[in-house]
């Protein structure tokens, strides 16, 4: 079979983290083409990976034959971008958060099915050994019924880039439950399948993004005094209550600035199990099973081999593409996710619950 010909629209971090160097890393693709609107970091990326053909206006790149294109864009382009490459025939690989209004959602995956085309989000989560083992325990029923879920991303310091598009609502489409979060409410819906939110109270505050205290980011070229300089009109910490329609709550909160502990944690409570999740890539504290046996509580904690999930995720991708298979990327996922993190928004800007559904 031939090598499938991949494009790459946004030539910035993630592009040279994690989606070239997979995709360099595999024998089924090549990367003939790269789109960024910024020259230099288009020379850049495209020099270093050595890719052939380059495009300032990544609209001409999708006249080019390419199978694949992936999206590592800023946040509020990847509908678009994923809309227009299917209707010229490529499968997208979309950099999360996949949408940013149910409108969105909608179009997105219409466009997959009308077009035929494959679309899936790059939600490296879902690939890790952690995420696949405690999926099976949860899909066996091992955990139970699962009815009360807490999830904490939370940073010290680490807002990405004050005064860059992370922080400018309109193109980031919010602050760290939008660029964090995002990672934990997706893992969530996808492990336990709760994807029906009913009624969401959201908080979101912005108290220390100007005081420039080191440790992490914002980097220090944006200082001035004792300020920190540049444009933030998304929040710096935000929380959420969710109830699911069964009844199950979810309580997840993100921060890129807290004077807190920084965390990366999920807890699952079943009524047969617990899970207790930390970072995939936490290997000083493991994935913990809260169980019982004999009437003994028990402690598990499983040895599940390190693997690279950006390379998993490619891999993925690749195959499904290659072997016409379902992505796993699944809109009423999707849909769940965006309505979660929109309702928290929407909740704490009016001060009250939103009912989703009466929107
Ligand atoms: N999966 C993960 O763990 C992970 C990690 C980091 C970032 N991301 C996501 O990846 C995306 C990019 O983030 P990043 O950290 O690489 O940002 P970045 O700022 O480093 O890179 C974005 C690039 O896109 C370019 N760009 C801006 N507007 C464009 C447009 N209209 N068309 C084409 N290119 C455009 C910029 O010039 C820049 O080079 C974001 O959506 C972010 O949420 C995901």
């Amino acid at each position: 079979m031939k090598r499938l010909k991949v494009g790459i629209i946004g030539a910035g971090g993630i592009a040279q983290y994690a989606h070239i160097p997979s995709y360099k890393k595999s024998d089924k693709v090549e990367i003939t083409a790269i789109a960024d609107i910024n020259e230099e970091k288009l020379k850049y990326a495209a020099d270093k990976f050595e890719i052939p053909r380059r495009f300032i206006n990544w609209e001409d790149m999708l006249d080019e034959d390419l199978d694949i294109v992936s999206i590592c864009s800023p946040n509020a382009f990847h509908a678009l971008q994923s809309i227009k490459s299917m209707e010229s025939g490529k499968h997208v690989l979309c950099e999360k958060p996949l949408c940013l209004t149910e409108k969105e959602v909608d179009d997105v995956f219409g466009t997959s099915v009308k077009t035929g085309m494959k679309f899936m989000g790059a939600m490296p989560r879902r690939f890790s050994g952690e995420t696949a083992f405690l999926k099976k325990l949860i899909d066996k029923g091992e955990i139970g019924e699962i009815y009360y879920i807490k999830a904490s991303y939370l940073r010290r310091r680490g807002i990405p880039g004050l005064g860059s598009w992370f922080t400018n609502k309109k193109l980031a489409g919010g602050g760290p439950m939008m660029d964090i979060g995002v990672h934990a409410i997706d893992f969530i819906v996808y492990i336990t399948g709760l994807n029906q939110p009913e009624m969401v109270m959201g908080s979101s505050y912005n108290r220390l993004s100007d005081s420039a205290i080191d440790g992490g980011w914002p980097p220090m070229e944006t200082r001035k005094g004792d300020k920190f300089i540049g444009d933030m009109d998304v929040e710096e910490i935000s929380s959420g209550f969710v109830r699911f329609k069964g009844g199950e709550t979810l309580f997840i909160e993100a921060g890129w600035a807290g004077n807190c502990e920084p965390a990366s944690r999920v807890s699952i409570l079943g009524t047969k199990a617990g899970i207790q999740m930390p970072d995939p890539e936490n290997v000083k504290n493991p994935i913990r099973i809260y169980g019982e046996t004999e009437g003994i509580l028990t402690d598990t904690l499983p040895v599940i081999p390190k693997s690279d999930m950006f390379q998993e995720e490619i891999n993925h991708f690749i195959e499904c593409v290659r072997e016409n298979k379902e992505t796993g990327t699944r809109k009423e996922e999707i849909m769940a996710v965006t309505r979660i993190i929109n309702s928290i928004y929407k909740s704490a800007e009016e001060g009250k619950p939103v009912r989703i559904g009466e929107r």
